[in-house]
């Protein structure tokens, strides 16, 4: 599997404000985190990529310099919330900008505790204008389940005077990347160190699906990070009866990783919502493939932000598995899903969303006839190898 976005994206910009050289092994490619290390480039930052290894060398906190023109982000919400984080509490001021869906990201729920700590920033929506200034810690209560949000307010509060204490809300905890991260690289006064970077436990998810639906003999995927706040999608496809197991289980860098052992199993519809929903929230798309193949209804709740990804993935999943003759409801905050209907090969979009783009593929293989996916290259965010990977199989 390719690197783990989340963790590559943070490997660049906290190893961009550490003393010394941060070396990023398993380092993701893909075009969100290209973008962020475009980003950090513009602010000074020494960064060199050569496929799958980064290095980075950073002088603390101060490392970075007044940006050259606006910062492009491009499809990448993590590098648009980080960054504002990260960006509020410096001597300069800067601007963050990205592609159209950027443009439809809410930013007012970073906006709102980073203007609290003193920030000066303008923009609900990107084009996101910072005045950097001296900010203050707080203690902030977080109203939604959001790693972004946390991870802004994290960044921030390096640079703010006092504490900052984050609560997350009544249900579930979001990924905690951030967290391990920071303490592995000595906490407050931040040392670079060697990254290994584990597999995107969310592109494995595809073929844990795929090989849960196809897969007679099984399919091992190798050196997947399964940090629990990222495998809700195993606790809800274990309850549907898959059969999935997790060997060799170990610890890098801070990090759980382990060997994904999944099998073609027999599945019962079930109820997704509260906890886990925020563990598999990038999972969802590829999830709702695979209650289309059980018995029985699978209702996800609680699970509203898919509104507000790269694309509408309520209406994009519903929309598109529609179009392949499933028996999908759209709801406000999820989706019903009326397992065991035949699905008939469709000319399907991707909405240039990357993970509905390949949950779509997965879809395809399942169906009966030909699929043709419109604008599949945005599989690129987070997959480039995608199809290469997926034909590997056979
Ligand atoms: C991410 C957090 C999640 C997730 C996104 C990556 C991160 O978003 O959907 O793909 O790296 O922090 P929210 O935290 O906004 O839900």
């Amino acid at each position: 599997m390719p690197g783990d976005k989340s963790i590559s994206h943070r490997a660049l910009i906290l190893g961009a404000i550490a003393w010394g050289e941060t070396n990023i092994a398993g380092f993701l490619p893909g075009e969100d985190c290209l973008a962020t290390a475009r980003c950090l480039g513009q602010l000074g930052v020494d960064v060199n990529i050569h496929g799958n290894t980064a290095r980075i060398t950073g002088r603390g906190l101060r490392s970075m310099r007044p940006p050259q023109g606006v910062l492009d982000v491009g499809n990448s919400g993590t590098t648009l919330r980080l960054l504002t984080g990260l960006l509020a509490g410096q001597r300069f001021d800067s601007v963050l900008d990205g592609d159209e869906s950027i443009r439809r990201r809410p930013m007012d729920r970073v906006v709102m505790p980073l203007t609290q700590m003193g920030a000066k920033i303008e923009g609900n929506f990107a084009p996101i204008r910072i005045t950097g200034v001296q900010l203050q810690g707080i203690h902030y209560k977080m109203p939604i389940n959001s790693a972004q949000v946390k991870s802004a307010i994290m960044l921030a509060g390096l640079y703010a005077k006092g504490e900052t204490r984050i609560e997350e809300p009544g249900y579930g905890l979001t990924r905690n990347h951030t967290e391990i991260m920071m303490e592995y690289m000595g906490g407050r006064n931040l040392q670079g160190r060697e990254i290994i970077v584990p597999g995107d436990f969310s592109s494995a998810a595809f073929f844990i699906v795929a090989g849960v639906l196809m897969a007679e003999d099984g399919l091992t995927i190798e050196n997947v990070g399964v940090n629990p706040t990222r495998t809700g999608l195993l606790d809800a496809l274990g309850r549907m009866g898959a059969h999935i197991e997790v060997k060799n289980h170990r610890v890098v860098c801070g990090e759980e990783v382990g060997d994904i052992f999944v099998k073609k199993s027999v599945l019962k519809g079930v109820v997704v919502a509260g906890d886990v929903v925020p563990r598999m929230i990038d999972e969802v798309p590829i999830f709702a493939v695979a209650a289309l193949f059980a018995e029985g209804a699978t209702i996800i709740q609680d699970a509203g932000e898919l509104a507000v990804k790269e694309s509408n993935r309520i209406a994009a999943m519903t929309g598109e598995l529609g179009k392949m003759g499933a028996k999908i409801e759209a709801r406000q905050d999820g989706m019903i899903i009326h397992g065991g209907h035949p699905l008939y090969g469709a000319a399907v979009d991707s909405h240039k969303d990357h993970r509905v783009a390949m949950a779509l593929a997965v879809a395809a293989l399942m169906a009966r006839g030909h699929s043709v996916i419109q604008d599949a290259g945005c599989v690129g965010v987070s997959f480039p190898g995608f199809f290469g990977v997926l034909e590997g199989l056979g």
